[in-house]
C-alpha cells in the first residue's frame, strides 16, 4: 500500500536490494582524465569527496563500452577487462564512505572523437592523430563542419549490443550498485531515438518500434547479466527540444511510451535530462526546468525517476521529493562548485545526516 507520508531529501530509498542512505545523486559528469580508458587518481578524488561529502548515491561519469564509443580520448572506458581494477577501487571507496555507486555505459556515436573541452571542445576528423571514425545510424553530421559518420551496418548494431553487455558484466566485477545506460543527450542511442538523427529504413528506423528496437535490445542484453537484485536505470532525453520547428522530433509522449516498455524489461528508475540531438535545440534554462520531465514520466508511466537540471539548494531539492516529483535529485554542477553540498542541504532543510566520523570536529 502507498502511503500519504511525503518522503523528503533526507530519506532512504531502497531500489530492488540497494538502500540509499539519501535522494542525492552526484550527476554523471565526464571529467576527459582518463588515460587509454583507464580510471586515474583524479576519478578517485573526485568521486571519492562527493561520496565523503554524504551524497546517497555517486554516478560515475560517461564510460564508453568500447574505443570509438568514447567522446574524447581521455574518456572512461569499460571495453576491456583490465578497466576493472581501477573502477573496483572506486567503488569499494565509495562504498566505506556509506554510499553507493552507480556506472553510466555510453557510446558517444556521431558526438565522439572530440577534443578536450579545455582544448578547443571541436570535433577532430579521423586523420588527426587524436581522432577516429565515427558512427552513427545515419551519415548526418552534428554541422556541416563537423566529420560524417558511417552509417552503422546491422553486424555493427549487434556489436555495440554485445558491448554494452560485456560493459555491464566488467560493472558487475567491479562493484557497482547501479547501471545506468546512457540513452541521452545526442549520443549514439538517442540518435537512434529520435527520427532527426535516424533516417535508416531497415528494421532500426521509421517507426517507433523501429527507433526504439536499439535502447530495448541493449536494455535486455544488459539485464541478462546485470543481476536481478540490481537496479538498473535508462538516462533519456525526455525530448529534442525540437518542438518550435515542424519536424518529427523525440518528444514527451514517446518518452512516456519507451518508459513503460523499459519498466517491463526490468528498468526500474527513469533519470530525465533533455536536448543534446542537434544545435538547433531551443532550451529554456533556469532553476530546475528539466524538472517537470521528471514528474510527468512518474505520473504517467508509473515509474520512479531522477530529476536533474539547474537544482542547487537545498530546500529546492527537498521540494521536488516531498512534492512527488522525482524519487530522486541529481546534482550536478553545484556539486562541482561544493563537495559538500548535501551537507548543507541537510542544515537548510534542519535535517540529521551522518558526518564521516574523521570530520565530525569541524560539524556545526
Ligand atoms: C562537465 C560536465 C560533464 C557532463 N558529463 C555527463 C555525462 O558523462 N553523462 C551525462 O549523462 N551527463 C553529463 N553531464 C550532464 C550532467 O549530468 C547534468 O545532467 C547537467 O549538468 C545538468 O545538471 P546541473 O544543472 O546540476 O549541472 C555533464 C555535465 C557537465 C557540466
Amino acid at each position: 500500500m502507498q502511503s500519504n507520508i511525503p518522503n523528503r531529501l533526507f530519506e532512504p530509498l531502497t531500489l530492488r536490494s540497494v538502500t540509499l542512505r539519501n535522494r542525492l545523486m552526484m550527476s554523471p559528469m565526464c571529467q576527459y582524465s582518463a588515460e587509454d580508458g583507464f580510471a586515474t587518481d583524479w576519478h578517485l578524488v573526485h568521486l571519492g569527496s562527493r561520496a565523503v561529502g554524504g551524497m546517497g548515491l555517486i554516478c560515475v561519469e560517461a564510460t564508453a563500452v568500447s574505443p570509438e564509443g568514447r567522446i574524447s580520448a581521455e574518456d572512461l572506458g569499460i571495453w576491456s577487462d583490465d578497466h576493472v581494477e581501477g573502477l573496483r577501487r572506486i567503488t569499494s571507496f565509495i562504498r566505506q564512505q556509506g554510499a553507493a555507486s552507480a556506472i553510466q555505459l555510453a557510446h558517444s556515436g556521431r558526438k565522439g572523437s572530440k577534443n578536450r573541452p579545455w582544448e578547443g571542445d571541436v570535433q577532430l576528423q579521423s586523420h588527426d592523430p587524436k581522432g577516429w571514425t565515427i558512427i552513427a545510424p545515419s551519415a548526418l553530421p552534428w554541422s556541416e563542419q563537423d566529420p560524417v559518420p558511417v552509417e552503422m551496418t546491422v553486424a555493427d548494431i549487434q556489436r555495440v549490443v554485445h558491448s554494452f553487455k560485456e560493459g555491464a558484466r566488467r560493472a558487475l566485477d567491479a562493484g557497482f550498485d547501479i547501471l545506468e545506460i546512457h540513452a541521452a543527450h545526442g549520443y549514439l542511442i538517442h540518435e537512434f531515438l529520435s527520427p532527426i538523427t535516424n533516417h535508416r529504413n531497415d528494421i532500426y528506423g521509421g517507426s517507433f518500434e523501429n527507433r526504439t528496437r536499439f535502447l530495448m535490445e541493449i536494455t535486455k542484453a544488459v539485464r541478462k547479466v546485470w543481476p536481478e537484485h540490481l537496479p538498473l536505470s535508462v538516462r533519456l532525453s525526455v525530448t529534442d527540444a525540437m518542438e518550435w520547428k515542424s519536424v518529427e522530433s523525440w518528444t514527451l509522449d514517446q518518452s512516456v511510451k519507451i518508459a513503460r516498455l523499459l519498466k517491463q524489461e526490468g528498468v526500474d528508475v527513469l533519470d530525465c535530462s533533455s536536448g543534446g540531438l542537434t544545435p538547433e535545440q531551443r532550451i529554456v534554462g533556469g532553476a530546475g526546468y528539466q524538472t517537470a520531465y521528471a514528474s510527468q514520466i512518474k505520473i504517467l508511466a508509473e515509474i520512479p525517476t531522477i530529476a536533474v537540471g539547474l537544482i542547487t539548494d537545498g530546500s529546492q531539492a527537498d521540494h521536488i521529493i516531498r512534492t512527488g516529483q522525482a524519487d530522486l535529485v541529481a546534482i550536478g554542477r553545484e556539486l562541482m562548485r561544493d563537495p559538500y553540498f548535501a551537507f548543507h542541504a541537510a542544515e537548510t532543510v534542519h535535517m540529521v545526516t551522518p558526518w564521516p566520523v574523521q570530520y565530525l570536529r569541524a560539524k556545526p
